[in-house]
């Protein structure tokens, strides 16, 4: 519990802080530096003189275009857009790329605790637990252990270390200003990186990631050993497309919240990212700058109908081409992976931004395609056949808002909602500005389907009936409204809170996170919520899910502090033109 004791004056606020964490800070702020330093921007860099990246501004850009900047004290939503747009920055100027945007000299302790004197009683409990999931590997924490739900008969690999799972932990322990074990699972997950892999006969790319990983204590011989899991033994034998673009999302998120280049310069991170980007980037038949995906490669691993392009993979691929970007050497091997990404981004938000937009102009073209066009003056270009459309969508989108559907390729559409893919999508700047309020929108014109009494639907809506046979291969775990079907998941609370703060929107992450805080204590921290409306826990959810934990604290972090925002956000590159507005057609 926080127990601050405070004195205040006009200018001058002190408080001695004992935080959730237990540790005891003296915390001081001055009200006229903190107006005048610690400004920040839409996306949350601090301004502090220091914290400005330089891979997504230009001076150009400081200098004509006034910012949207936001100071701490006071939320988004107390004060008009008009007096949030005052442009500090280009007095204040530019330094490093990597900017320590978890730390703040002199205030380490946990956010929560910093800026508001009652924190919710949750925070402390959620802290307790999160620590008791540390894993350690020789005497030094690796990583957080997905779940830690002792009631549970079945652990499959609930006791495993996943590389997914650990982003959000991650966060919360830089955030609090914890990096060394951060540090210390991304060289252990490089080391592991480094193993041959195998399915059967077949060698999986060099550069794959694994999905989890165990460390196997032996207390007779006092060793502690790794396995990993590559796919190899996950249900489907299906590899993490995931994994290494969180594990770059994560090492930018180490080096701008440390300021620690060191650890990205290192040999071993450079090579371990362009074994990364190798596997993404290399050529093929390819005749879209979209990834080719198997079904359940990512967070919803299993069986959905998300083969193809899935927006959740295309979406992470885009976002860790922009982190590795800066962070990759332009030495000979570097300088060819960075041409290569430029290309790529180029061409993967035009056919993003392009294809994979829905709004309501949008479907009433789609909904009016001539089909069989032949040639390049096709505007139907991948003969999506009208009536494929199914009908939910047409209720489903309102006249304001917008979202990135699910998966695009020849004649075919998904249109489901699907949650990361479309927040990932605002935090990496995929999205325009434009369409990212529209996504917004969309989340507040259809609040009961998408958030319903827990946040948040991981897809929307439920496959039923005979397609729900054809497409999860009658799956028993998803079945309608439950697990990756409709289900609702906690861990997407922070990439929500994210996307508010990144929108200017706090207060739909205010009401969601006070949805959450009805409800999860209470619960064990469900792994995910059943039902139309999220209202019963899951069939086989897992209690003390660690990325339920972690990702409402997180939330709470950062809607306090909304700096810490610039660790998992990307400003938007305007060299990536030609930009399309809301509704384009297909032909442009
Ligand atoms: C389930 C989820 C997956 C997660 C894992 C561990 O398999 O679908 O996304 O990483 O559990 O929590």
């Amino acid at each position: 519990m926080c127990t601050p004791a405070f004195g205040r004056s006009t200018s001058v606020m002190c408080a001695i802080i004992v935080t959730n964490t237990g540790r005891r800070r003296r915390v001081s702020e001055i009200r006229l530096f903190l107006l005048s330093r610690s400004v920040l921007s839409m996306d949350g860099h601090r301004e502090a003189g220091s914290s400005v990246e330089v891979d997504d501004l230009n001076l150009s850009r400081l200098l004509n275009k006034p910012k949207l900047n936001i100071e701490r004290q006071r939320s988004f939503d107390e004060r008009s857009l008009s007096e949030l747009s005052i442009n500090v920055r280009a007095l204040e100027g530019y330094d490093s790329i990597y900017s320590p945007g978890g730390y703040r000299s002199g205030f380490n302790t946990p956010s929560t605790a910093r800026n508001s004197f009652e924190p919710h009683p949750m925070v402390a409990e959620a802290w307790d637990s999160l620590r008791r999931s540390l894993v350690h590997f020789r005497g030094q924490p690796v990583g957080t252990i997905a779940a830690n739900d002792h009631g549970s008969e079945e652990l499959l690999n609930y006791d495993q270390v996943f590389v997914r799972d650990f982003v959000p932990s991650a966060l919360a322990f830089l955030m609090n200003g914890e990096p060394e074990i951060v540090k210390n699972f991304l060289l252990k997950t490089l080391h592991l990186q480094g193993w041959e892999k195998k399915i059967d006969r077949f060698t999986l790319g060099e550069g794959v990631m694994p999905a989890s990983f165990k460390v196997l204590h032996d207390p007779a011989r006092k060793m502690d050993t790794l396995i990993a899991d590559f796919g190899e033994s996950a249900i489907g034998r299906v590899a993490p497309v995931d994994s290494g673009f969180w594990w770059i999302i994560l090492l930018r998120a180490y080096t701008k919240s440390t300021g620690d280049l060191s650890l990205a310069e290192r040999h071993e991170c450079q090579k371990g990212m362009r074994l990364i980007l190798a596997l993404c980037l290399s050529e093929g038949y390819d005749t879209f700058p979209t990834l080719l995906c198997a079904d359940g490669c990512s967070m919803i691993d299993r069986r959905m109908g998300i083969y193809g392009y899935p927006i959740e993979i295309q979406a992470l691929f885009f976002m860790a081409l922009r982190c590795a970007l800066p962070m990759l050497k332009h030495d000979a091997e570097g300088k060819e992976f960075v041409e290569r990404i430029v290309k790529r981004l180029h061409a993967l938000s035009y056919h993003m931004r392009s294809y994979f937009w829905l709004d309501f102009k949008q479907l009433n073209d789609i909904y009016r395609y001539k089909t069989e066009e032949y040639s390049h003056t096709a505007v139907n270009k991948f003969n999506v056949i009208p009536d494929s459309i199914p009908d939910w969508v047409f209720d489903f989108m309102p006249t304001r808002g917008g979202y990135f559907i699910g998966n695009v390729s020849p004649a075919r559409m998904d249109f489901r909602w699907f949650a990361l893919g479309n927040l990932v999508a605002i935090l990496s700047s995929l999205s325009t500005p434009e369409q990212s309020m529209a996504i917004m929108d969309l989340i507040e014109e259809r609040w009961e389907e998408l958030v319903g009494e827990m946040p948040l639907k991981i897809t929307y809506p439920a496959i039923e009936n005979h397609e729900w046979r054809i497409v999860t291969g009658c799956d028993p775990k998803n079945t309608r409204w439950s697990y990756h079907n409709g289900g609702s998941w906690p861990v997407l609370l922070w990439l929500l809170t994210a996307a508010c703060i990144k929108t200017g929107r706090p207060q739909i992450a205010r009401r969601a996170i006070e949805l959450a805080e009805s409800r999860l204590l209470k619960d064990g921290w469900p792994e995910y919520y059943d039902g139309k409306l999220g209202r019963y826990i899951g069939k086989q959810a897992r209690k003390f899910q660690t990325w339920s934990i972690a990702g409402y604290l997180v939330a709470k972090m950062m809607l306090e502090d909304p700096s810490h925002l610039g660790m998992v956000s990307l400003e938007e590159d305007k060299a990536m033109k030609p930009l399309i507005k809301r509704s384009n057609s297909w032909t442009c």
